[in-house]
């Protein structure tokens, strides 16, 4: 099939390539030149492990290209996918600025009938307006799809080739064998419903999975305080099919680009009919305070926090991503900063997209994990990168000024710790190691 899609971000990118790999013509389009030249000369704008391969062979192949011309890629495809951002307004509502823009110059580009699918995340109706503003602008025959996007950063190519399922809302039952086909490919677990029910699928998709993340973190909070172990709770709770053993890990919370938004955006969507989603609501609160969580354990081992130095490995939101959206450690090393700490930051790739966000001369950029540790008072886990669950901890003890170590994902065992001489503090485990006592620092 000839396909465009519009808006190269995580999604429209990464599913552009993929189609390619399955044998369509796609051509991709951003209005942003520079990213397009990058995309030409096979740069990516995106971390994402093995992109650029993917890139190269479906380029080579001639089954990839990219460009700014919005109405030749219109013009060349029988489907043309819009993938553009959908951030959110002060408020928490999805802007949909992108979207109808980008709906209307679809419309001016038509020449002959089309699909039009939108791959963006978008509030329940979207579509329909999508389908009016398409109607203002041609008399091209048209018809409008839903087909939302579940990848993962990090893992996006190959959640996108081996997908869990994919999910098709149309309203025109004659396209359905056409797009399924395109799609039977990727997995046989296709799901076809009516357009407004898919959209609604991402967002209580998303909402479920943070919903899970909210839930286990209180319950580690509980099990701080009588004592259980949260890491072998979820291991016994996920032995039960109804409940499932992923996205119970205890931490400081979700962060990125999709549950922070869209949690408040299905917020406001159920506002909007007059709904008031309770559950949600607290689920995003539980979720902000627990990123507090690493400062209490600071102020619990180092008493005070002014004029110590405090070691951070991990910025980006989450391992294998340079993204630094939403991230825990924005507001954790802001907070830091304002309590009077000097940091040493570390993170195998996020530290650019961080400095970007974020800079301070209470900051010191450091070249690798040992080197944020080195002379600090304590180490802060953000992120759990690879990396840092494959450390000698036992180095740890004869670089740092107070050996404290605060582990915010959970990644070491107690087989790491025991012997490491450190004063570990996990999140809703029972501590392996004796309490600290603070030294003053002079
Ligand atoms: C998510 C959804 O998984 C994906 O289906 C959707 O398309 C976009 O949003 P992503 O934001 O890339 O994907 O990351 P994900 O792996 O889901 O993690 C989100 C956040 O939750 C991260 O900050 C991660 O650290 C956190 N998390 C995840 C936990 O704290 N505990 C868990 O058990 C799982």
């Amino acid at each position: 099939m000839n396909i465009a899609v519009i808006g190269t971000g995580y999604v429209g990118l990464i599913s552009g390539i993929c189609f390619a790999e399955k044998g369509n013509h796609v051509i991709c389009v951003d209005q942003d030149i520079n990213k397009i030249t990058a995309l030409q000369n096979l740069v990516s704008p995106i971390y994402e492990p093995g992109i650029e391969a993917f890139m190269e062979r479906n380029v080579q192949a001639g089954r990839l290209a990219f460009s700014s011309n919005l109405i030749q890629a219109v013009q060349d495809s029988e489907l043309v996918i819009i993938a553009v951002g959908t951030p959110s307004l002060p408020s928490g509502e999805a802007n949909l600025q992108y979207i109808e823009q980008v709906a209307a110059e679809v419309g001016r580009a038509m020449n002959g009938q089309k699909i039009v699918a939108t791959k963006s995340t978008v509030p329940v109706g979207t579509n329909e307006k999508i389908r009016e503003i398409i109607a203002q602008q041609t008399e091209q025959p048209f018809d409008i799809v839903s087909i939302p996007e579940f990848l993962r950063e990090g893992s996006a190519i190959q959640d996108t080739l081996h997908p869990d399922r994919i999910v098709i809302g149309l309203d025109n039952r004659e396209l359905e064998a056409v797009l399924v086909e395109l799609h039977s490919s990727f997995t046989d677990q296709i799901f076809v419903t009516d357009i407004r029910s898919a959209e609604m699928i991402k967002y209580a998709s998303n909402a479920f999975l943070a919903t899970k993340i909210s839930f286990i973190n209180e319950i580690s909070n509980i099990c701080e305080k009588v004592g259980a172990d949260v890491t072998e709770v979820a291991i016994g709770m996920g032995k039960d099919p109804r409940i499932g053993p992923s996205f119970l890990n205890a931490g400081i919370g979700y962060g990125g680009s999709c549950f922070p938004k869209d949690t408040k955006a299905l917020i406001q969507i159920a506002g909007n009919v007059n709904y008031e989603f309770q559950l949600l609501k607290s689920v995003v609160e539980v979720n902000k305070a627990q990123r507090y969580k690493v400062i209490e354990k600071l102020k619990e081992s180092l008493g005070q926090l002014n004029n110590t130095v405090i070691g951070i490995w991990g910025l980006s939101f989450k391992p294998n991503t340079d993204d630094v959206r939403e991230a825990p450690s924005l507001e954790i090393v802001e907070a830091l900063i304002s309590l009077g700490a000097r940091l040493k930051l570390y993170d195998p790739v996020a530290m650019d997209k961080f400095r970007e966000r974020f800079d301070h001369p209470a900051i010191e950029w450091c070249g690798n994990a040992l080197a944020a540790a080195a002379n600090a008072d304590a180490v802060c886990l953000l992120t759990d990168w690879q990396e840092f669950k494959e450390l000698q901890l036992s180095q740890l003890i004869y670089l740092m000024e107070q050996p404290i170590l605060i582990d915010g994902r959970n990644v070491y065992t107690k087989e790491q710790i025991e012997g490491a001489g450190l004063h570990y503090y996990s999140v809703g485990r029972p501590e392996s190691t004796p309490a600290y006592r603070p030294q003053v620092r002079i």
